[in-house]
């Protein structure tokens, strides 16, 4: 299926290197909280930088307000904030509005910290750059020695990267001789440093992406049976194309989480208050319909624990998915369920993984989701874990050294098992 030129297909020796990174991880008060994104970027790092390439790196972090770019606006609430206020007050509520966003932004969204992060893993060899395409980064860049790299600031500052503009595109491409894409966690998005930029340069993938690709694809198009894919997360509208596209493929379909109570309205359980997408209910029984002509086994909970309200101390009980009352929420799976589905995952060939089996991040309703972390880790099959929240449940429980392959995409690998060509890793070139 991708048959990408990888770093390792082109001269890089001397060659000034664009590399796109997701260095988006999570921070708190600008501390990183998870470097997995930066460990898994570096071995692309490390191989340009000691086969004597000038590596400009590049990555967005979170959704900043477009701070360096000319006439950048404020958001919908702040806009309506202003409109609120008699006309005389607005030029000066809106000057100091855009001056807090600019001033939080920096702070909330730069990538300073990743620089620092990425020093220490290499060597000292990043210097960063407090601008895009800027004088900083122009300086930088030209100074930049064979061996060393800068990193430059949010793309996202400049309003033209989530637009794919063309201009900012080949603004990034000037920098350099050779594209290349290891921001697998971005690669669903197109936009100017994650797909534009290969227009002008040639463009190869880093390892990341490429090891990204071969797993997943590789459990796809090939995968050691049984195939045992395990879907989870609050909505089935979130799942459909992954669901149905993975019908086509595997032996067994498990669905848990809060998806659950849509295919128990489609059996015509009650489902008390739980979240339910009534509009969505009859797509659910088509979907039972088309696993069962195709053979796949497809397991729902046959319990669950529910709660009084959406609360991490509510009160709550576990009942059978045909008993749910009332007033009551499902949220989690319950113990008979974890054990036939830890039994589906038991014997399995291939595991892949998205979405929790409950609330995870609540104690009460962590048990499903821990169990099928558990029974993962243990199966001895090829385990692939989507990004997202079924990714930070193995990581906290330390099962990650146990699975094969944890994703560092959300949405992008998702889109991946829907089985959609990723416009990062489509702009690439074939060998
Ligand atoms: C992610 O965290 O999923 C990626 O970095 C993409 O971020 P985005 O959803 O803001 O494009």
């Amino acid at each position: 299926m991708y048959n990408k030129k990888t770093i390792e297909d082109i001269e890089v020796s001397g060659k000034r290197v664009l590399v796109r990174c997701d260095f988006n991880v999570p921070l708190k008060d600008g501390v990183i909280t998870s470097d997995k994104r930066i460990v898994e970027a570096l071995p692309t790092s490390k191989y340009l930088l000691d086969n004597g390439a000038k590596v400009i790196l590049c990555s967005h972090m979170g959704k900043p307000h477009a701070i360096f770019t000319e006439g950048f606006g404020l958001d919908k609430k702040e806009k309506a904030k202003v409109e609120a206020l008699p006309a005389e007050e607005q030029a000066a509520a809106k000057a100091e509005l855009l001056e807090k966003a600019k001033k939080n932004d920096i702070k909330k969204f730069t990538l300073a910290p990743v620089a620092a992060r990425l020093n220490e893993y290499l060597d000292g060899r990043v210097t960063f750059a407090s601008d895009i395409v800027g004088d900083d980064a122009k300086a930088k860049i030209a100074a930049l020695e064979a061996g060393h790299a800068v990193l430059i600031e949010n793309v996202r500052f400049d309003a033209r990267e989530t637009k794919n503009d063309p201009t900012m595109a080949k603004e990034l491409a000037d920098f350099a001789d050779i594209y290349v894409n290891d921001a697998f966690g971005s690669a669903h998005r197109a936009h100017a440093s994650t797909a534009g930029a290969a227009d002008y340069l040639p463009a190869v993938s880093g390892y990341l992406i490429n090891k990204e690709i071969t797993v997943m694809g590789g459990a796809l198009e090939d995968p050691k049976r049984p195939f045992v894919a395990i879907l989870g997360g609050a909505k089935v509208s979130d799942k459909i194309g992954v669901i149905q596209n993975l019908i086509e493929k595997v032996d067994t379909l498990v669905i848990g989480g809060g998806m659950a109570y849509t295919f128990f309205r489609a059996l015509g359980y009650e489902v008390g208050t739980s979240i339910c997408e009534n509009d969505k209910v009859e797509l659910a029984r088509e979907l039972m319909d088309k696993a069962k002509a195709k053979g796949v086994n497809f397991l729902l909970p046959v319990d669950n624990v529910i709660g009084r309200e959406y609360d991490e101390n509510t009160e709550f009980k576990t009942v059978s998915s045909d008993a749910i009352p009332d007033g009551w929420m499902g949220l989690d799976i319950g113990a008979e369920t974890q054990k036939l589905f830890a039994g589906a995952i038991i014997g399995a060939g291939t595991v892949v993984w998205n979405g929790p089996m409950g609330v995870s991040e609540w104690a009460n309703f962590a048990a499903g989701t821990t169990a099928v972390a558990q029974a993962v880790a243990d199966s001895g099959a090829v385990s692939i874990i989507g990004g997202g929240d079924s990714a930070a449940a193995v990581e906290k429980l330390g099962y990650a050294d146990k699975m094969t392959h944890i994703s560092t995409g959300g949405g992008a690998s998702l889109e991946f098992l829907e089985g959609k060509a990723l416009p990062g890793i489509a702009c690439l070139n074939n060998k």
